[in-house]
Formats: C-alpha cells, structure tokens, sequence
C-alpha cells in the first residue's frame, strides 16, 4: 500500500481567496481541527506576509500534536527565514519554498532568465535546510512549463536537498490527461529520489480530476483545501479526493490516505462557519444536497437497497443520516454531552456549561433541535470565545411607521454599557446602538442571513463584514441566534471583538463615546 499525503492548504491558499481570511485564533482552531481529521501536512501560512501570518504559524505549530507544519516562502532569503522562525516549535516542520518556471511567469513576472531562476531556486532549497530537514520546492505555473527545463530544475532542488516536488497547474489550465502524462512522466525522472506532489486549481472545473489523475500516475502528495476554498475558482477539494479514493477502491487499491473521514463533514462546518462561505448545495461530499433524494424513484430505491442510489454512506464523512430531533428542553446536561461526543466535540468543563446554557435557552424556544443546531452552537461558542464586548440585551420598535429604534446593553470589562439609537432600520438601529455603546463606528460592507435548519423556529446564522479602520481589509463576524436581530448583534460585536484582537486595540477609528450618530 502506498500512502498519499495529504497536504491542506486551507489555511495558506485557501485563506488567500476573497472573504476567507481568518483571525488567529479561527486558524488555531482550523489547525487543530485539521490535526484531527489526520492531514499529513498543514499549510499554516505564509510566515512574510505579515507579523499576522507570521504569529499565526508559530501559534499553530505549538498547538499541532500530529500533522507537519508547514510555512510557505518565495525563493529569497528573508521569506525563507521567517518562514524557519515560524515553524520552530512544530514537532514535524517543512518550508515550502516556490518560483515559477513557465516562459510566461519568468519573462513577465520574475524578468528573469531560466538559470537565473534555477541558481535562485537551489540558493533558496539550500537555505531552508538550514532551519528544517523537511523542505518542499514547487514549480510555479507547472502546467504551461516546458517539460526539459522542468527536469532540469528539478534535478537541481533535488541535489539541493528537496525532498518533495510540488507540481502546481497554478491556471487551472491542463487536461486531465495531459496532467496525467506531464506526472508520469516526472514521477519515471525522479526515481524514487523526491516525493512528487500536485497542486491543482479548478478554474476549468478540473481540480479535483487532475489530483485524482496524478495520484493515477505515480503522485504520492496531493495538495487541497476544505470545501475547494482558494485563489479565483479555488483548489481542489480535500473531501472529494479524499472520498474518491476511498469509494473507487477497485480503481485505488495499491493507495491509501490517513485521513479520519468521519471528521470530514464536521471540518467543513467549521470552515463554513469561519467564512461564513457556505458550499454549493450540490457540491460533492459537502454540499446540503449531497445525500438527499428528492425524487420519488429515488426514495423508493434508497428505501428498498440503500446501493441504489447511494455510493457511499453519509456516517462515513461523520454525518448522521436520519437528521432526527435529537434533544429538547428536558435533555439534561448528561444527554447534552454524550450528544457532543457521538458528534465527535470533546469540551472542557468551562466550555461545556457554556454550550449547555446556549443549549437551554435555544430549547425554550424552540421545538426540535437537529444535530445541525448542535454543531452551529458549538462552532459559534468556539468563533465567539474571545468576547470583549459581549451582548446582553437588545430591545426594538420597528420601523412599519417610520424610523426604527434599538436599545441594547453590552458587557465590557465587567462593566454593563447601555444606550439607545435610531435608524432607517432595524439592522440599521442596531448596527448604530453597537456602535453608540462600543465608540467604533463600523462600515458594512455585507450582511447575509442563513437558517441552519427547517422549521419557521429556525435559529439564523448572520455573516457581516465590516470595515473598521480604512486602512484595513474588511472583518468578517459571525452571529448565530434564535431571533435574527439578536444574530446580527452578536455577528457585527463578534467583527468587533476580532477587529480588536487582531489588531491590538488600533485606536485611529475610535471615536468617543456619544459623540457621532
Ligand atoms: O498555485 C500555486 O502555484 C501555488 C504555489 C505557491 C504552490 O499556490
Ligand atoms: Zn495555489
């Protein structure tokens, strides 16, 4: 049995695509999650983009018992530097070092000559062995590279020391076939000497068949991300390769993966919960719709011999199948816990009576509770768990006869801040109430309300993104609730509190309280 590495990258290229980017501590959690679910190699970041990413890595690799971590850099000294600092404390550390070696990319992007690129490709490989033993060279742009001055860098960065070469279809661009023929090919030159791995992006929709391709054809590290997340149409999933390989075991029988399936629908959760990026109800392993059969011929078949219709079991991604109601408001903390256990969530005493109490509230108001409820509250608690300004209460008078008005209190350092405020809006009002008590003044820049389940007693999942400070990207805040506008309070304080955090109280948007509105 061959093994394929898994390398995941959600956390570097993943984070990179618009609207996913992540608070340290999401990442940590993500990392964590990864560690669980049995990746080989995790991709924390790239340690020279920012002291952010940079803290990120070093967090994670503390945190991380099992996987590698791993650092991306370009092919120069510093990145390369920072990305060995970073990864220091990891138990399994790798630096990813890259260039890219299509004529394109060297002659537009890098202005550089092949054997310019080659000296600084080996400068760089040999470099990073001075902080690591476990280094990976990629060939930027792999795909639209001409294949002899492929071979001839490869055979420098393995002379150099690399032990694993990445071969990224950066453009989303080759065939399955002929990414399938340029492996091979790679795999038979190596010899044995370096692991080949593949990186692919699905901008023709092809991620997934390419990685699935190469793996036919000798690769042995495959290089993707949690629900497909990443640069322009994303990377190849990890939970359809994955799933792929276990479901065609006729096809894959000489390979194997060490990845825990049944933790795969619970990292995509907690990925959606994050981004606030909910995959395509039809998208493979993950998607709403990916194990419901909504025509009657299809039940019928499922109900008489599951094989019918179903290829694979929905308990293998780790997703109960019956969705039936699972507790109420008479479920004792007893039940609560061995509930989280059979979904796979160990909490700690402190963080177990806080999801029990989320838990007894939400079971006074509504009916039935689905495990879907279960794991938003849990991936809300854990999202939320960095609470500076907390919400208490929130009171409104709506708008059906002209302004609308918000009152709320806020828990900030064991003080309880209370104010009043009107608006265009409901939304509006409460937006501006938060912002009258915390003295930030936020931009929205989005809001979207999801419910997680059913029923008209649904709880509302709210996303917003807001803009604190110009000169920063927008922050993402997640809130989840029973009632909507408690939801939205929860999500704008929640981009609050991660604005803060990250930012380490930047006073330049604060204005003092009461003075604006
Ligand atoms: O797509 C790509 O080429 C990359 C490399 C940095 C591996 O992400
Ligand atoms: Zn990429």
């Amino acid at each position: 049995m061959n093994t394929i590495k898994i390398f995941d990258t959600t956390l570097r290229d993943g984070e990179q695509s618009p609207g996913c980017s992540m608070t340290i501590d999401e990442k940590i959690k993500v990392a964590s999650q990864l560690d669980k679910l049995g990746v080989d190699i995790i991709e924390a970041g790239f340690a020279a983009a920012s002291p952010g990413d940079f803290d990120a890595i070093s967090k994670i690799s503390e945190v991380v018992k099992n996987s590698t971590v791993c650092s991306l850099a370009r092919a120069l000294d510093n990145d390369i530097k920072r990305a060995g600092e970073a990864v220091s404390k990891a138990n399994h550390k790798r630096i990813h070092t890259f260039i890219a070696t299509s004529p394109i990319h060297m002659e537009y992007k890098l202005k550089m000559k092949p054997d310019e690129v080659i000296r600084r490709a080996v400068k760089a490989v040999e470099y990073a062995k001075t902080f690591v033993e476990d280094v990976e060279f990629s060939c930027e742009d792999a795909g639209r590279s001409e294949m002899p001055f492929l071979k001839e860098i490869i055979s420098a960065v393995i002379e150099a020391g690399a032990g694993t070469i990445n071969i990224p279809d950066t453009v989303g661009y080759t065939m399955p076939w002929e990414f399938g023929a340029q492996i091979k090919e790679l795999v038979d030159f190596v010899e044995n000497k370096a692991i080949i791995s593949v990186h692919c992006h699905n901008d023709l929709g092809l991620a997934t068949a390419n990685s699935i391709q190469a793996v036919k054809n000798g690769a042995r590290q495959v290089e993707c991300t949690i629900n497909g997340i990443g640069e322009r149409a994303g990377n190849a999933a990890l939970e359809e390769v994955v799933m792929i390989m276990k479901t065609r075991k006729d096809i894959f029988s000489d390979v194997k993966t060490n990845i825990n399936t049944k933790e795969i629908y619970k990292t995509s959760r907690l990925i959606t919960s994050i981004t606030g990026i909910e995959p395509q109800p039809n998208k493979a392993i993950v998607g709403k719709n990916a194990f419901a059969h909504e025509s009657g011929i299809h039940q019928d078949g499922v109900l008489k011999h599951r094989d019918t219709y179903e290829i694979m079991s929905a308990e293998d991604i780790g997703l109960e199948k019956n969705n039936s109601i699972v507790l109420g408001k008479h479920s004792g903390r007893h039940a609560f816990n061995d509930k989280l256990k059979e979904l796979g969530y160990e909490l700690s005493e402190v963080e177990l009576n806080k999801a029990f109490e989320r838990f007894k509230i939400l079971a006074d108001k509504k009916k039935e509770i689905f495990d879907e409820d279960i794991i938003a509250i849990i991936n809300d608690e854990m999202i939320n768990d960095n609470k500076m300004y907390e919400l208490i209460s929130l009171q409104l008078n709506d708008c059906s006869n002209g302004l609308a008005s918000a009152a709320a209190s806020v828990k900030f350092e064991d003080e309880i801040l209370t104010d009043a405020a009107i608006g265009e809006g409901t939304i509006d009002a409460v937006f501006k109430v938060i912002d009258r008590i915390t003295g930030y003044s936020g931009e929205l820049i989005s809001y979207k309300v999801d419910s997680v389940t059913q029923g008209k007693d649904a709880l509302a999942k709210v996303t917003v993104k807001v803009i604190f400070d110009e000169s920063k990207p927008a922050i993402l805040g997640h809130g989840l609730n029973i009632d909507t506008m408690t939801a939205s309070a929860r999500a704008y304080l929640n981009a609050l509190n991660s604005f803060l955090v990250s930012k380490d109280l930047l006073t330049n948007c604060k204005v003092s309280y009461k003075d604006k509105i």
